[in-house]
């Protein structure tokens, strides 16, 4: 469909190329280009240019390029006709009326006939499962996971049989095209062979529904150990685990005093067959900000309860901060030995996990827990190097908040409450609220040929927390000591958060060994970077975790080149590669 070339000129006139870009990645001048690296794809040298006079882009590194438009389409992983949506979004422009009408209503059609082949898919896989001949071993599999006849119905569970074509011999006979259906994610196009076969064969089907009640997509379990574990639908036109949460649906209609995040498809089942009926998952992403604004509208508090595992963990420090930017109240509950919520609830029952319910932490009590992990507690030294941290930490929060964490000091170090206030108190965090939003220009700097960007980042970064107590007790809040790969930064900062005010950086790099003096002085060159130093404090944790990330990407990259994965496990790295590329904006 054609936009009005009137119209789409507008259009391209509001989008400048180099503010769009700007709202993803920060632009650096570099002779008649700007330059960056590259958002869609992870890399470390700036290979990301923008012709402002042409108003075009390029890569060097992954060959993306082209108009305002394709970048939106390829940043965003939208059609032509949703880019231009977007950037028309942007700037307030209302769209043709004519072509607003008739795609809507293409559109519209489209994913009705989606969710009604999902349903019908549904329906089928539910009918295979109940099958005693079909679903013998899908039945022996749930009923060993403790699934039983009511937990099946309500949560529609079904099996997929571990055939290449039933599905779709099913589906083409009810009118649904190939095409239809592979859009769908139901069935696989294999571009070689020209073929295409089902998507799910041989596993446990968990139905995903909208919060309407309509089946938009699948959750697919293997029954033994295979790998992957889980296949799930990707991006559809009816679908975006982004946009989702699973199980919410069961609370449509329903007046919740809170709901209880989880990772799995299993922990969500797991506890509603304990009793406990208000668990939702982020089904194994890191939470959105989109999932965020979801729960809000069903309730003020939110409790999470990620997996004990490392990796749970790590993800729920995230995702705890995504969700009080949206204004949630967040409680964490822990389990203990790496238990998952479905394992604790089998063995503790409801009344267990009631107990951890009544117990969970406050956002500020679990960052304490977090960082306690990073000291030996049951060696006086190390309760001791505790003790200075976390109370920077608490010295940094809002006076009313600060007697509670000191009193939870207290209880884990032993030390006596006025001892670790004036321990606070020395080092001194006047609280300000950082700026929430992405920072730009926090970093200021440019890096030349030659340097390490990392080097250049983490000097900066300690710099800061030198130059200005505010960005100290924010770095601190937010763990960047251990984003920082150069040890002898990281125990300079250590440093800086045990002695607070009573820090002398001359004194302590005097007594640093030759090599590590000269790399700790360094630090002092960065002066002319730091001009807003809690924001530079800001900008600089959010390059390294880009970075750290885009290394995740490149080892998973790396994955892809080996020649002994199969081909399901080539779509499992490809789609972790293109799911981590995209929540890295
Ligand atoms: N997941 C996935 N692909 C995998 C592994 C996990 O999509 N290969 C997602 C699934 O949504 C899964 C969630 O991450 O539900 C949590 O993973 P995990 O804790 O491993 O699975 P459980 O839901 O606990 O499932 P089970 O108890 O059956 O192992
Ligand atoms: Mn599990």
């Amino acid at each position: 469909m054609a936009f009005p070339s009137a119209w789409l000129d507008e259009l391209l006139h509001k989008n400048d190329i180099v503010s769009v870009v700007s709202e993803y990645v920060e632009l650096k001048p570099k002779g008649r280009k700007l330059w960056a690296c590259c958002p869609l794809h992870g890399e470390k040298t700036p290979s990301f240019s923008v012709s402002p006079d042409k108003q075009l882009f390029y890569c060097f590194g992954c060959h993306a390029g082209g108009t305002v438009i394709q970048f939106v389409m390829d940043m965003e992983r939208l059609t032509f006709y949703e880019a231009v949506q977007n950037l028309a979004n942007r700037v307030g422009m209302e769209l043709p009326n004519e072509i607003n009408d008739r795609e809507m209503q293409r559109q519209r059609a489209y994913k009705k006939r989606m969710i009604e082949a999902n349903t019908e898919a549904a329906r089928y896989y539910s009918r295979c499962f109940l099958d005693p001949e079909t679903g013998r071993d899908a039945q022996k599999y749930a009923a060993k996971r403790g699934l039983n006849a009511e937990i099946v119905t309500r949560f529609g569970i079904g099996y997929a049989p571990d055939t290449w074509d039933s599905l779709l011999k099913l589906l083409k006979g009810k009118g649904y095209s190939e095409k239809e259906l592979v859009d769908a994610g139901l069935l696989v196009h294999n571009a070689e062979r020209g073929s295409v076969y089902d998507a799910f064969r041989g596993r446990l089907i968990f139905p995903i529904l909208g919060v309407n009640g309509q089946v938009l997509g699948f959750g697919a379990r293997v029954m033994g150990d295979e790998k992957p574990k889980y296949i799930n639908t990707g991006d559809t036109p009816v679908y975006n685990k982004r946009n989702n949460l699973y199980g919410l649906y069961l609370h449509r209609n329903e007046k919740l005093d809170d709901l209880i995040m989880v990772e799995g498809y299993m922990d969500v089942i797991g506890l509603y067959k304990a009793g406990v009926k208000n668990a939702v998952a982020s089904l194994g992403t890191a939470l959105t900000q989109q999932q965020a604004r979801l729960l809000k509208r069903y309730v003020e508090k939110v409790y999470i309860a990620y997996d004990g595992d490392a990796a749970g963990q790590n993800a729920m420090v995230r995702g705890l901060d995504i969700l009080k930017a949206e204004g949630l109240e967040v409680r964490v509950i822990t389990f203990p030995d790496d238990l998952d919520p479905d394992e604790y609830v089998q063995i503790y029952g409801k009344e267990g996990f009631d107990r951890l319910k009544d117990n969970a932490l406050s956002l500020n009590a679990f960052k304490l827990e977090t960082m306690a992990k990073g000291y030996d507690m049951n060696d006086e030294n190390g309760r001791e190097r505790y003790a200075k941290t976390a109370c920077a930490f608490v010295a940094g929060l809002q006076p009313i908040e600060q007697e509670r964490y000191y009193k939870l000091i207290a209880k884990k170090t032993g030390y006596a409450l006025d001892a670790l206030k004036a321990q606070g108190m020395r080092s001194g965090g006047i609280y300000t609220e950082p700026n929430q939003t992405p920072v730009r220009g926090g970093f200021r700097r440019r890096i030349d040929a030659g340097e390490d960007p990392r080097d250049v980042i983490e000097r900066t970064l300690v710099l800061a927390c030198l130059t200005d107590k505010n960005a100290l007790a924010y770095a601190s809040r937010e763990n960047a000591g251990q984003l920082l790969k150069n040890a002898v930064f990281a125990a300079m900062m250590n440093a800086m958060q045990e002695q607070g005010s009573a820090f002398s950086a001359v004194k302590y790099i005097g007594e640093l060994d030759g090599k590590d003096a000269e790399i700790a002085s360094a630090v002092l060159k960065e002066e002319d970077a730091v001009q807003n130093p809690v924001e530079t404090v800001a900008d600089c944790i959010r390059r390294m975790n880009r970075e750290d990330e885009a290394d995740r990407i490149s080892t998973l990259q790396k994955r892809l080149n080996r020649t002994d994965l199969t081909a399901e496990e080539r779509n499992a790295v490809l789609k972790e590669i293109t799911e981590r590329i995209r929540a890295n904006k």
